[in-house]
């Protein structure tokens, strides 16, 4: 058994639901779009999201069907934004094959995105789930401020540390967040500890998007994403950061000079990444990562022990030691 099966052995019977409800929320009368999302149905991804909300429903108490739809419209906003993310990261391969907008172009990615968003909202609206849509709208915001920052980043490449945590934090920490206040919130737990939930997710957030970023720089067994394609796309990333604050200013300038006008010669990208390795800047993202990573685990720490809280360490662990 893989290690994302047996975290999500207590809840197995819950997610079976979750898979139909999420794939009905998906369903239109428009013939394109149920092409599309039957296509995007089969090539689901690791559904981390879904397992966080559940297993932090069941540490809190007794798992039910709003924590189901806790668990579909954090999934579809997910689905949403990746579609988008695609689009804006002109990125063709997605879950191991193409991107939706390799397969049918941008104007139809964007718009499949906002209706995947606007049906996860429909399905709280509907449940009169205002508790959920609060937490998540948040994350919503946050998570198109982020892309834009790093946009900007990516135009001036003139990011220090602290903005590079800004950006992972609400690009992709806020969303897991969500998963896990919306989780301890769709069981009736208190405003104390959904906010506690939100700070645990968050921090796993923060170490599950440095893994992603340290991927990048690794040509490891990870084939659902080649190394070397943050750099082409001038994202520089905290490992590429440490190399710059450590390289003299003729350095600095130079390596600046090629990612911003040498970014699509692989040669020139493989040269950067060998630099980063030398320059220990690996080593220096996973200080940071596992600083985050202990910060999560510190936090279940206070729980009484059960299966929920064994799958959730085990989840912590796996966001920063997965090969995928
Ligand atoms: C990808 O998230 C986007 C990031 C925040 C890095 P996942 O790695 O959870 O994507 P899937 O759903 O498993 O494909
Ligand atoms: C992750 O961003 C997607 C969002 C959180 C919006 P990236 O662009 O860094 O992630 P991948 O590499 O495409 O999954
Ligand atoms: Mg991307
Ligand atoms: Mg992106």
């Amino acid at each position: 058994m893989d290690t994302l099966d047996q975290i999500k052995a207590p809840i197995k019977i819950y997610l079976k639901d979750f898979t139909k409800e999420f794939n009905q929320s998906m369903k239109s009368r428009v013939p394109l779009l149920n092409t599309i999302t039957r296509y995007m149905v089969k090539r689901k991804g690791k559904q981390i999201r879904p397992i966080f909300v559940f297993l932090s429903a069941g540490i809190c108490g007794e798992i039910s069907a709003k924590t189901s739809r806790a668990a579909s419209l954090i999934e579809l906003l997910h689905t949403a934004t990746l579609i988008h993310d695609d689009v804006v990261d002109e990125s063709y391969k997605r879950r191991g094959f193409f991107s939706s907008n390799a397969l049918r172009g941008n104007k139809i990615a964007v718009l499949v995105g906002d209706f995947l968003l606007s049906r996860g909202l429909l399905l709280s609206v509907k449940n009169n789930d205002h508790d959920l849509l609060k937490i998540v709208s948040d994350a919503v915001q946050e998570m198109s401020e982020g892309e834009l920052l790093q946009i900007e980043k990516a135009r001036k490449l003139d990011i220090e540390e602290d903005i590079y945590f800004e950006i992972i934090r609400k690009k992709t920490a806020t969303l897991i967040a969500s998963c896990c206040a919306t989780g301890a919130a769709s069981v009736g737990a208190s405003a104390n500890q959904v906010e506690a939930f939100w700070e645990f997710g968050e921090n796993v957030g923060i170490a599950f998007q440095i893994k992603d970023d340290i991927f990048d720089y690794q040509q490891s067994t990870n084939k659902e994403k080649p190394a070397g394609i943050d750099i082409k796309e001038k994202k520089m990333t905290l490992p590429l950061i440490f190399l710059l604050k450590n390289s003299s200013y003729v350095e600095q300038r130079k390596i600046i000079y090629q990612v911003k006008n040498k970014s699509r010669d692989p040669k020139i990208v493989a040269e950067i990444i060998e630099k980063v390795k030398q320059s220990g800047g690996i080593e220096y993202a996973k200080k940071h990562m596992n600083h985050y990573h202990n910060l999560a685990l510190d936090f279940l720490k206070q729980f009484p022990e059960s299966e929920f809280k064994t799958s959730l360490q085990t989840l912590v662990e796996y966001t920063t030691s997965r090969n995928r």
